[in-house]
């Protein structure tokens, strides 16, 4: 049966893949339909992102500042706008902040999930034409040794509270497929990287530190590895998945573009140097080890062959092509970056969206 697509939710779509993937979501020729951002607005969330689209498609593009923590806006905005399509992006997503404090790591990574599927059952009941796709990481599949990739059949390992919390989420989400029909499809995937991420994450915060000089904290040896991957790619593939993607299927997704982290943050401050017009020696300069991250896993690495095979998915964005974007659009936004680190943002988001909360 085919999809709907037509009103979709958005969870989350005020961080940083969810405003890359609405702002492609809207752009796209064979995309017609309807966008609900559903946002509680943590930290990692900036309305200001997509406040043009709010202006120039009104009908097409709504915002609601809302938590999925609470099931009775979800349940007002799914029969408000006949929600019958999730992309379930809402979540807390940094591993750092997970070992400092795992509170909320729970209740929205798992509750949350859980209050979501059970609104759309709820709502959808047997219907067919419906799909809730999950997004999720790769950090479930727990760490790798020198060789091999995760498959989408490699056994769960999470080995941080935010990659426990978000092996929970799959879980559900594939219980409520197999006990209830509920149709759903679950992604993993990659480090992603690109424009409006948080700069606490290894890319913006080395970008930004570079800029300012300040220290280039690199965790332990610096000789961990991650599989990085251009958000706008990651974002296809979930776009693809929605329209081909089979109903009850994991599609694991990934850069194939292994980096150590300290082969990264050089390479990194040779792009800025270059582009910012710095000196290349005083970026290197700025790189300190210091403790490791507890339980930091080594290495990661994804084997895509499966939504390569079946949806014809494939990487277009080169790291290098990717690295120089996302530099480049650090430095033409310093302003974006001020504004956050300084938490300015909090001030614009509770003056221009405080009344905003439950907005339907
Ligand atoms: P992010 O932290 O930048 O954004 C998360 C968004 O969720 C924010 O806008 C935040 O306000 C919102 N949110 C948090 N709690 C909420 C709640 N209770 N109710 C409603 N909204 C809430 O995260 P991101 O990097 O954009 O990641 C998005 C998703 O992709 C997450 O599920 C994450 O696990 C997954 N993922 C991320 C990566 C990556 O490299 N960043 C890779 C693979 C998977
Ligand atoms: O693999 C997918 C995951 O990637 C996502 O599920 C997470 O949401 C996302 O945050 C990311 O997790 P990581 O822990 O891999 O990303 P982070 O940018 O925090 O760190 C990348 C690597 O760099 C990791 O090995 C830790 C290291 N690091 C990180 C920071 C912030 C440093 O050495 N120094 C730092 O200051």
């Amino acid at each position: 049966m085919k999809r709907k697509l037509n009103n979709i939710l958005v969870t989350g779509g005020a961080g940083f893949i969810g405003t890359n993937f609405i702002h492609l979501l809207m752009d796209l020729p064979d995309f017609r339909g309807r966008v609900v951002n559903l946002d509680a607005l943590t930290y990692a969330g900036n309305p200001a992102n997509l406040s043009e689209l709010e202006d120039r498609e009104p009908d097409r593009y709504k915002f609601v500042r809302g938590d999925i923590r609470d099931r009775d806006v979800l349940s007002e905005v799914f029969r408000t706008f006949d929600i019958d399509t999730v992309v379930h992006f809402a979540a807390e997503s940094h591993v750092d902040r997970s070992i400092h404090g795992s509170s909320d790591f729970i209740t929205t990574n798992i509750i949350g999930s859980w209050n979501l599927l059970e609104t759309a059952r709820e709502y959808w009941g047997e219907r067919e034409d419906v799909l809730f796709h999950h997004v999720s990481t790769d950090e479930v599949y727990g760490s790798l040794g020198k060789d091999g990739a995760f498959l989408e059949e490699t056994a769960y390992d999470p080995r941080s509270p935010y990659s426990a919390s978000k092996a929970s989420s799959d879980h559900l989400v594939s219980a409520w497929h197999h006990t209830y029909g509920l149709p759903v499809t679950v992604s993993n995937c990659s480090n992603n990287y690109g424009p409006w991420q948080f700069p606490e994450k290894l890319i913006p915060l080395m970008i930004h530190n570079i800029l300012e000089g300040k220290a280039l904290p690199v965790y332990g040896d610096g000789k961990n590895i991650r599989d990085w991957l251009y958000v706008e790619d990651h974002n296809r593939a979930v776009w693809a998945i929605l329209n081909r993607g089979r109903t009850g299927e994991t599609y694991n997704i990934g850069g194939e573009n292994e980096w150590e982290n300290i082969e990264l943050v050089r390479r990194l401050c040779g792009m800025v140097a270059e582009l910012a017009g710095r000196d290349g020696e005083d970026c290197l300069s700025l790189i300190t080890y210091v403790n490791d991250r507890p339980g930091h896993d080594r290495r990661y690495a994804i084997d895509c062959g499966k939504i390569k095979r079946e949806l014809g998915w494939r990487q277009t964005v080169s790291f290098n092509e990717g690295l120089g974007r996302t530099v480049k659009w650090y430095l033409e936004h310093r302003d974006w970056v001020r504004s956050v680190t300084s938490g300015e943002y909090r001030v614009w988001i509770e003056k221009n969206y405080g009344d905003r909360k439950q907005n339907r």
